[in-house]
């Protein structure tokens, strides 16, 4: 059993039970940081005898992840190898540096872990649908992870974003949604629209089982350097998720006796998006937000909120340092570590070799220290090939003065909620279903898509989980009512209200039949536009306000 035994707020010391996918707040002094504790003697003893007959992924620690059993081996995220820099360590004249190379997941990030224990907690819960706001990577990584467990998917991203990451998401299957905005701005359109939709949100930083994934880094590394701890640990940063996770674990791996230090932190960040670097220079314990102006969009968080405080706390017990370094000096380092170790790196995760460069530059890594360095990020572009122009919704926010922004973003959301309504038309006669959705897509911007066969529709109904379906009564192999029974017997789709559109008359007898299983019977021959039009306007803002 892995679950927290309790949870201990970090400001005043309170301890709490933990209830799985809760916001984690103290009830004390609501303080969103709390930690969890659990039952680490006994997971101990586990690590003293070696861990037995444990496969080297992340679940390998699974007593002390916030899952009640590690999910089936499918879901073996983590086990990364932890590779010695031999030239690129060299071009730094240091004789111990070691990649701890995130590659190795599933989409190729260190989100992966992330993304595999969140989701995990979510199936526990029996959730099947959130939403996420994400730079990048950690999109990828849950997009990837929502599909293997069929978790239906909402991604918020900014238009920074590089579009191979995009298309990836959607391949995945997830609905993208991307925001001409901040990425702070992204992450508060994601929240509205999932208090809207009544929606799980992840909440990053503050989620705790996606920290406390991160933790499963330190326990890797100590395992794979015989039992020890690096001098150093260092990361490229945005939020600050990962290393306020991986601490975690060096701490855990302290107060159980395995190791006999916690290594100094680098916080790396990109000059054009600093904020923790510029207070952590300035002495100061808590970080002003910036408005991002870094190419490396993967690192693009201008409001770090408390996570710069609890990261500046642990540089003040354990040692370390943060430090900021061009788009530029990124660049030469991701050519450096490619032409040197082989190792093709993406600019997020170039910055902390660049920062490990300033480092050794000014005489704070020295030569004989063990430094270990978070190696992560690669994206293949072959999505490119296969996917077509349909990958996003746009959403944007006009420009407006700071005392403006709330309207702007209400405008946003507005035109968003319109945006992301998507209607199903079963119809197997193209014209007919084009001129629906004419009709449609003249009245608001809502998203159409179309099946022309009973069978296929059925399919996209359940995958897409449309918020109408406009169906056809006399279809080849399945009929209207065919669709309609089948549509009620499964549990994903029984509560999509539908509109008949019939191209025959519909008799008394048959009006009966669909009475209470449809919300409007039209004839195509004679459909008037504009009272159609009104319905289905009627009829979504009806299932909206019900669900
Ligand atoms: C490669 C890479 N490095 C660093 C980060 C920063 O992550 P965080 O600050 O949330 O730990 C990300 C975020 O997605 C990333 O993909
Ligand atoms: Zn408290």
């Amino acid at each position: 059993m892995g679950l927290p035994v309790l949870l201990e707020c970090v400001e005043c010391g309170h301890r709490q039970a933990y209830q799985p996918l809760a916001p984690t707040i103290c009830e004390e002094c609501k303080s969103a940081w709390v930690e969890p504790h659990y039952d680490y003697g006994s997971f101990k003893r586990e690590l003293l005898r070696g861990l037995p007959g444990r496969a080297f992924n992340l679940w390998r620690y699974h007593e002390v992840l916030p899952v009640n059993a590690p999910p089936g081996v499918d879901n073996a995220v983590g086990g990364t190898p932890l590779k010695q820099s031999l030239h690129f360590a060299e071009t730094l004249n240091l004789s111990r540096l070691y990649l701890k190379d995130e590659r190795y997941g599933p989409t190729n990030s260190f989100k992966d872990r992330q993304a595999a224990v969140a989701v995990a907690v979510l199936q526990e819960g029996d959730v099947h649908e959130m939403v996420i706001a994400s730079t990048g990577n950690a999109a990828v990584a849950y997009a990837a992870a929502c599909a293997q467990t069929g978790i239906k998917l909402w991604v918020f991203l900014t238009s920074m974003v590089p579009p191979e990451k995009l298309r990836e998401v959607a391949l995945f299957g997830a609905e993208v949604i991307k925001v001409s905005g901040t990425y702070d701005q992204t992450k508060q359109i994601a929240a509205e629209f999932a208090q809207r939709r009544n929606l799980l949100l992840d909440r990053g930083a503050s989620n705790l089982a996606a920290r406390e994934s991160m933790k499963t880094i330190a326990y890797e590394i100590v395992e794979q350097l015989g039992w020890r701890a690096p001098d150093w640990y260092i990361q490229s940063v945005s939020g600050g998720l990962g290393p306020l996770g991986v601490y975690h674990g060096f701490q855990e791996l302290l107060n159980m006796g395995l190791i006999d230090h916690v290594p100094k932190l680098a916080v790396v960040q990109a000059d054009g998006c600093s904020p923790m670097v510029k207070a952590f220079k300035a002495g100061k314990s808590v970080a002003e937000p910036v408005i991002p102006e870094t190419r490396i969009a993967i690192l693009a968080t201008g409001d770090p909120g408390k996570s710069y405080t609890y990261l500046w706390k642990l540089i003040e017990k354990f040692g370390g340092t943060m430090e900021g370094v061009s788009d530029a000096e990124a660049w030469l380092a991701m050519k450096s570590v490619a032409k040197t170790d082989g190792l093709s790196v993406e600019p997020a995760a170039a910055v902390a070799f660049a920062g490990l460069q300033k480092m050794v530059a000014n005489g704070l890594v020295t030569q004989d220290e063990l430094v270990v360095i978070n190696c992560t990020g690669h994206t293949f572009p072959v999505e490119k090939h296969i996917l077509g122009d349909q990958l996003s919704v746009d959403v944007e926010i006009e420009q407006q003065e700071p005392s403006r922004l709330r309207e702007g973003l209400q405008a946003a959301l507005e035109r968003l909620d319109e945006k992301t309504t998507t209607v199903l038309i079963i119809d197997d006669n193209p014209d007919d279903a084009h001129l629906v959705r004419r009709i449609l897509e003249a009245r608001k911007t809502y998203r159409v898509f179309h099946s022309n066969d009973p069978w296929d529709g059925l399919a996209q109904a359940r995958q897409r989980r449309p918020d109408l379906i406009i169906l056809d009564m006399m279809m080849p192999g399945l009929d209207g009512f065919g669709v309609l029974e089948e549509l009620k017997l499964d549990k994903r789709t029984e509560q999509i209200p539908v509109i008949i559109v019939s191209a025959k008359d519909v008799s008394l007898e048959e009006r009966q039949r669909f009475m209470g299983q449809v919300a409007a019977v039209y004839q195509k021959g004679s459909l008037p536009p504009r009272a159609f039009a009104d319905q289905v306007v009627e009829v979504l803002e009806k299932s909206k306000g019900e669900s």
